[in-house]
């Protein structure tokens, strides 16, 4: 197993454990120009994969992408998903397109919104909340009979952050009372503790199946990310460092990461996808290409949290995930 963190480039994970990737069928969410994910199915066509399934609100977000990977790959297949994750119906009517698509290998929930002004998506939830997570509930929910289908050592890999760290599901008040008690900040670590314990609780579920369920800390990365961060975030991002560690729900401390490109952070979501060293831990956090669960606070931690959200998660959304 990959105990030691280390930043590493896409690339490097690629050469050595790319070829698990020749022929499959990928579907990737959030991909555009600047994105993580833009750079990942970039990154992920160099291994031969059959088919990339490239998401997003328009296609006009994807096409600098394809256009990329057609000049150096041109016998990767790619497919533009029209999909918006602030409105429920579009993920469902998202999924109903791919009808003729047997099996997903690799279903990788990467796109999110961080620090967005107060608002509610289309079924009402608070935005980071509903666009970084009970899409992604839905979304796994409606497409895991199609990773199913694709056997042993598919993956499900969802992207969250260090801010996870810091947050927790407010379960009291998981709405910011309309907006009232609204924090962009503690909304954003709210949505990423959502993702690590869904995949916690997923991961348990599909254990015995062999099927890969990582979360995903990427590190600091320099994207389209920032376009919704307070003017002066990125020296208020410096200021903190300076400052000396940030510390979690736990009283523990730990580094605010060195900013990086996109290559370094989508290598940690390719780890999650393919390294067979991990293959045992599903369910867990991964930092730096590494298993990291030992950084989780103890509200990430605590199994009656990820029932909890589970059954939270099936209520706000209507679909009843029973695994
Ligand atoms: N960058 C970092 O330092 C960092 C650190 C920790 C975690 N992360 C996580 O990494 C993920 C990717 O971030 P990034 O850095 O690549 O940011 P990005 O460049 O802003 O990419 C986010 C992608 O998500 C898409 N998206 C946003 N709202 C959407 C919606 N309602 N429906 C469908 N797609 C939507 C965006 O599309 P539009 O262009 O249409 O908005 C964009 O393609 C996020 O989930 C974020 O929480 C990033």
């Amino acid at each position: 197993m990959s105990h030691n963190q280390q930043i590493l480039r896409s690339e490097v994970i690629l050469e050595k454990y790319g070829k698990a990737l020749t022929g499959k069928t990928v579907l990737i969410t959030g991909v555009s120009d600047d994105s993580i994910a833009g750079e990942l199915a970039v990154q992920l066509a160099s291994a031969d994969p059959a088919l990339l399934i490239l998401t997003a609100r328009a296609e006009s977000k994807v096409a600098g992408i394809e256009e990329r990977i057609n000049s150096v790959k041109p016998n990767v297949k790619t497919r533009f998903l029209c999909m918006d994750l602030s409105d429920l119906s579009a993920v469902r009517g998202a999924v109903e397109e791919l009808t003729d698509v047997a099996h997903i290998d690799h279903l990788v929930c990467v796109a999110g919104v961080m620090f967005p002004p107060y608002s509610k998506t289309k079924d009402g939830f608070e935005s980071q909340l509903g666009v970084n997570y009970l899409a992604n509930f839905v979304l796994v929910k409606l497409l895991l009979s199609k990773v199913r289908a694709a056997g042993p050592s598919s993956s499900i890999v969802i992207m969250a952050s260090s801010m996870a760290r810091q947050g927790k599901v407010h379960f009291d008040d998981v709405q910011f009372s309309n907006g009232d008690t609204y924090d962009p900040m503690v909304a954003y670590g709210q949505s990423n503790a959502a993702r690590v314990m869904f995949v916690k609780r997923l991961g348990e579920k599909l254990k015995n199946e062999k099927i890969r369920v990582f979360s995903v800390d990427p590190g600091a990365v320099q994207s389209g990310l920032q376009r919704h961060c307070p003017p002066g975030f990125l020296d208020q991002v410096a200021e903190w460092k300076k400052a000396g560690p940030m510390v979690d729900l736990d009283g523990n401390t730990f580094d605010i990461p060195p900013w990086t490109g996109t290559s370094e952070g989508a290598s940690t979501v390719i780890t999650a996808m393919i390294d067979p060293t991990i293959t045992d831990y599903a369910g867990s956090y991964l930092n730096q290409n590494a298993i990291s669960d030992h950084e989780l606070h103890t509200h990430l931690r605590d199994t009656a949290n990820w029932t909890k959200l589970w059954d939270m998660s099936e209520d706000l959304t209507g679909e009843k995930f029973a695994l």
